[in-house]
This record gives C-alpha cells, structure tokens and sequence, in this order.
C-alpha cells in the first residue's frame, strides 16, 4: 500500500505566494509517489464568522486554485472537509483524550486568544472553542485517513507534533490505531514573510496593501508590491549581513527557480536591491501568468469543478468511515 498524503488550506481570504510556497508546490511535487488526498478546510474556516454567500465561492476558489497549481484530480482525491462528517465526528473523539495544557501551549492559540482578549465577554467562548477544536480538528483530519506524511508550511509544524501526540496518547489509552504521521517541510519557502515586515509571516488575514502577492492578484499589481517591499539599508545585496527583507525575496526567487545556493550567490551578489527586487517580481509573474490562466480555464466549467469535488468525497468516505468505525469500536461507543 502507498504510504497516504493528508493537507489543506482554508477557505478564506486570499491564497498567497506563501500558501504556494510553503505548502501547493510541494503537493505538485510529491503527487504522484503517494496517495493523497488534498482538502478545503471549510470547517476550521467557520472557528470565525463567515458570510456564507463569500465562504461558498472561496471553497469552489481554492478548489480551482489547487487545480491551477497542477494536482491531478484523477490521481489524487481533493475534497471539501464539510462534506465528509466523520471530520467532526473523530474531532470529538479526540477533544475527549486531548489534555487542555497541550492546547494552550499552542503558538496560534495564545496569539488568537490573546487577541481577542480585548473584545469582550461576548466572545469569551470563542478561545475555549479555540482551544478545543481548531489543532484539534486538524489532528482528526490527519489521523482520519491514517496519513503517514502531511505537507505543509512552517507555521502548522507545531500543530502537526500535536497531531502525533494526540496520536500516540490515543493509541496508548486504547490499543494501536493511528498512524503517527511525520510532516514534510520545504528547503525553501517554508516559511514566507511578509513585503511589508519581513518580521511577520505572510498572511491571508493581514490588511497591509503591500503585504502579500495573492495568486490571482494582475501582473502589474504584483511588480507594485514586490517593488516596494521592505529591504536594509544597505546598499546592494551581501548574502553574509543582509537583513530579513532581502533574504525573504531572495528565498522567494529560489523557490520559484528552484536555482541552487551557488547559483543564487553568483547571481545576485553585489546587486543593487531595484535590479534584486525587478529580477524577483519578474520570476513570480512568469509563474503566476500561466497559472492564473489555467485558473480562468478551470473556474469557466464549474460543473466540472463540481464533479470533482463530488468524487474526491466519495472516494475518502470510505476511508474515514472505517476510521471512525475503529474508533468508536475501541472507545466502547456505540456502532
Ligand atoms: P492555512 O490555510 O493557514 O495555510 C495553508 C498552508 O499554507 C502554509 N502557509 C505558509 N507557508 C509558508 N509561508 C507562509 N507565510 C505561509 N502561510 C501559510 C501553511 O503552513 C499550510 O500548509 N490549520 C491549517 C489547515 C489544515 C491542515 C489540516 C493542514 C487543517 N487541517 C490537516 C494540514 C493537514 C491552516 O490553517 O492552514
């Protein structure tokens, strides 16, 4: 049996180049050596409020979106997370076996709750919920298709040692069951920061203009936003001092070339930071115009868009309802 790929994203906002980077490139890589199965994460996108007129086209969006990028939906199973119940159903599961210190510890929990802090008690379920569901709904959809390798950026490394633990403790209280997955990282773009201040990740939530290039923002946008992305002062490129700015565009540009290390060095030292950030902004358009082309051509046939979306759910069920099944089985439920 092929060792299984379990990731997705989540509906919302705008995908960016570090959504591709850090995660969409390396699903295109690895899709056809293992059986994967590519998600819309539209039940952790309502853990905040959503117009549902809006989350209804980001899910068909970002579904179009890992399409464009190249997954073969012939070869892997893309599917949206609400259509598959056993996802909540496993979540609950395993809330039930997850210590809550193991959840504050969490990176995004403390920064989200910390947040929302200010807004008031109105909310003040919402970080508890937080806490309960969100890395934990995330550790069900791994764990539900019994994932061996799950791809992703950075940031979600954190979530992905959780899942194992949640894994391991589940399998320790009652008999083997999950398979513990490991997470694959990119060498490059794992972690992309933002334009506008390199000391912050890339973010679909982030309000800056100059803080993110979408995948579907025009050619000339893009130019505009790398242009004026954040550099040092000093004068030209130097691999050994320079400042975060310029080692996020330089890691950009290798991402997108795919150049190694000596090359980069050769190319770029001594460059003035105009000419660093033309050479950059001319690499992500050369990538992102073909792209966003297959993305007109896919989103022009929707029922198409639909039939796989159909399929890919049907295809995992199966999967995840014997799972769920174990589960239930082992923890002395009901079946
Ligand atoms: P999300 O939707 O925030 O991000 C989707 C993917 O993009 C990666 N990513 C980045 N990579 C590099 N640089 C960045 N600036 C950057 N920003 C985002 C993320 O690491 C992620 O791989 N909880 C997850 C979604 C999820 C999931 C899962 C992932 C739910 N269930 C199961 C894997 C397996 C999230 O919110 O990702």
């Amino acid at each position: 049996m092929r060792t299984r790929v379990f990731s997705g994203m989540q509906p919302t906002g705008n995908l960016h180049i570090g959504n591709y980077l850090g995660a969409l490139k390396n699903w295109v890589r690895i899709q056809h050596d293992y059986e994967c199965i590519f998600c819309i994460v539209d039940l952790h996108a309502v853990t905040v409020y959503q117009n549902p007129a809006e989350l209804r086209a980001k899910i068909n969006e970002t579904a179009a979106l890992y399409l464009a990028a190249g997954i073969d939906p012939k070869d892997c199973a893309i599917m949206v997370q609400s259509a598959v119940p056993a996802h909540a159903e496993l979540a609950w599961m395993l809330t039930c076996v997850t210590p809550i210190g193991w959840l504050e510890r969490m990176t995004q929990y403390k920064v989200k709750s910390a947040k929302q802090e200010s807004v008031g008690d109105g909310l003040l379920q919402y970080p508890v919920l937080m806490a309960a569901e969100y890395p934990v709904l995330m550790a069900a959809d791994i764990l539900l298709y019994q994932a061996g390798i799950v791809p992703v950026g950075e940031d979600q490394a954190q979530h992905l040692e959780l899942t194992r633990d949640v894994a391991q403790r589940f399998n320790s209280l009652y008999g083997d069951t999950f398979v513990v997955p490991d997470t694959s990282l990119p060498t490059v773009g794992a972690r992309v920061m933002g334009l506008d201040d390199p000391t912050q990740k890339m973010s679909k939530s982030a309000t800056g203009m100059n803080h993110a290039v979408a995948l579907l923002d025009a050619p000339d946008k893009i130019r505009k936003t790398i242009m004026r992305a954040t550099t040092d002062s000093n004068p030209e490129v130097d691999f050994d001092t320079a400042g975060p700015g310029v080692l996020n565009l330089l890691s950009i540009y290798q991402a997108f070339s795919g150049e190694p290390d000596d090359t980069m060095k050769t190319r770029f030292t001594g460059m003035r930071y105009g000419d660093l950030k033309k050479q950059v902004a001319e690499m992500v358009v050369a990538h992102l115009e073909p792209f966003q082309q297959r993305y007109r051509e896919i989103t022009a046939d929707p029922a198409c868009l639909a039939a796989i979306l159909r399929d890919g759910a049907e295809r995992v069920s199966p999967i995840a309802n014997s799972t769920v099944g174990t589960v239930k089985r082992r923890m002395g439920l009901y079946t």
